[in-house]
């Protein structure tokens, strides 16, 4: 990986970072929404930690590192759909060993989502085993922006099994008094028999920043504004990854096949034979920086963009390899590799 690229991405967040109140790290938002988290945590039924399926171990919500909540606690790996399936697997697997609970989904496909609420209710039904009393059952969605949990919580609501005059309502209560530092944190209903609600709350990222390929995964995930590291490094960086992953040599085997997306073609086709062809070595960063110059010369043929300042041609590369990126136009990546429970 290169080095030096992400580097850059590390300073690129720290410097933002060091600004206390800054509106794009540890914001007063998220210090409020954090107290309020720490304190319905021993509150709620389940905790249920959301985390990109693309980065598992980047993604963590560090405050629950630190509460011991054993059973009540859940990973869920969301977005699984842009994630190496395999790895998920393999991810999921490791955290089991480890004796917590986790379990991949993708917020976007009905059925998986009706998949993850019976899962959730079979959790439920041994919670009610161990406490008869609870009617109620509270489930509090956690986790870092971006990951998801909106969406999540809105897909529960959506398939749960409610009657009709409860769907869409929404309950709020205010995390924090103070003027300038309220967020919601929202409640919905997601089944009946026993009645199921479940918190969604706001993103919250660590206090203390993070190493450079940490903030690097978070950037180009969407965890930390495209603002902060600049859409030409986040390009710069996937570039990198694509470079050195396996996916793009599919690619190769599709030419004269291809059907669907003309430029997604075009692109695929472009860095397919920008990375076969480069004689330089891989392993070393000056090399790979070399390869991402090249490839992003050849993009903006790829991209169709009318010939125009440097700048501003390198601007619009990046922005439209992103959105490729994000869009899983261009391959599912999981950035962290497994970890080992050895
Ligand atoms: P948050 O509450 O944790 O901050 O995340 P939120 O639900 O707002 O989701 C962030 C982005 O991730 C949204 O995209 C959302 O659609 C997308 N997303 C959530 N879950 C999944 C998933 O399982 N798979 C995929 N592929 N995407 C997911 P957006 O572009 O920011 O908003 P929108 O245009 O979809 O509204």
């Amino acid at each position: 990986m290169n080095s030096v690229i992400i580097e850059n991405i590390g300073k690129a967040v720290k410097e933002v970072a060091r600004n206390r109140g800054s509106e794009w790290w540890y914001t007063p938002h998220m210090a409020a929404a954090s107290r309020a988290i720490a304190e319905r945590i021993p509150l709620v039924d389940l905790v249920l930690e959301v985390r990109d399926a693309r980065i598992p171990f980047s993604s963590e919500f560090e405050q629950m590192r630190k509460v011991r909540t054993s059973s009540r606690h859940i990973i869920v790996l969301n977005k699984m759909d842009m994630a190496n399936r395999s790895k998920t697997k393999e991810w999921i697997r490791f955290f089991e060993e480890q004796k917590c609970n986790a379990i991949g989904v993708n917020a976007h496909n009905k059925e998986n989502v009706k998949e993850f609420l019976t899962f959730l209710q079979a959790r439920v039904r041994e919670l009610k085993k161990m406490n008869q009393s609870a009617h109620t059952i509270t489930l509090m969605l956690v986790g870092i922006p971006n990951v998801g949990k909106s969406a999540l919580a809105n897909a529960l609501h959506q398939v749960g099994r409610i009657s009709a005059a409860e769907k869409g309502k929404l309950k709020h209560s205010i995390v924090s008094p103070q003027p300038g530092e309220t967020k919601s944190i929202s409640s919905l209903k997601i089944a009946s028999h026993p009645n199921i609600y479940v918190l969604d709350t706001p993103g919250v990222l660590p206090p203390e920043v993070i190493d450079d390929g940490v903030c690097s995964k978070l950037a180009l995930t969407g965890a930390i504004k495209d603002i902060v590291v600049g859409e030409i490094n986040l390009a710069r960086y996937f570039l990198s990854i694509l470079s050195l992953n396996d996916e793009y040599k599919k690619w190769g085997k599709l030419f004269g096949t291809e059907i669907g997306d003309f430029i997604v073609n075009n692109v695929r086709r472009t860095v397919f034979e920008a990375v076969s062809s480069f004689t330089g070595n891989l392993e070393n960063g000056e090399d790979i920086e070399q390869l991402i110059e090249n490839q992003f010369k050849v993009l903006k043929k790829a991209f169709h963009l009318p010939l125009d300042s440097e700048e501003t041609n390198d601007y619009r590369v990046a922005t439209k390899l992103i959105n490729l990126y994000r869009t899983g136009r261009l391959g599912h990546y999981t950035l962290d590799p497994v970890l080992s429970n050895a």
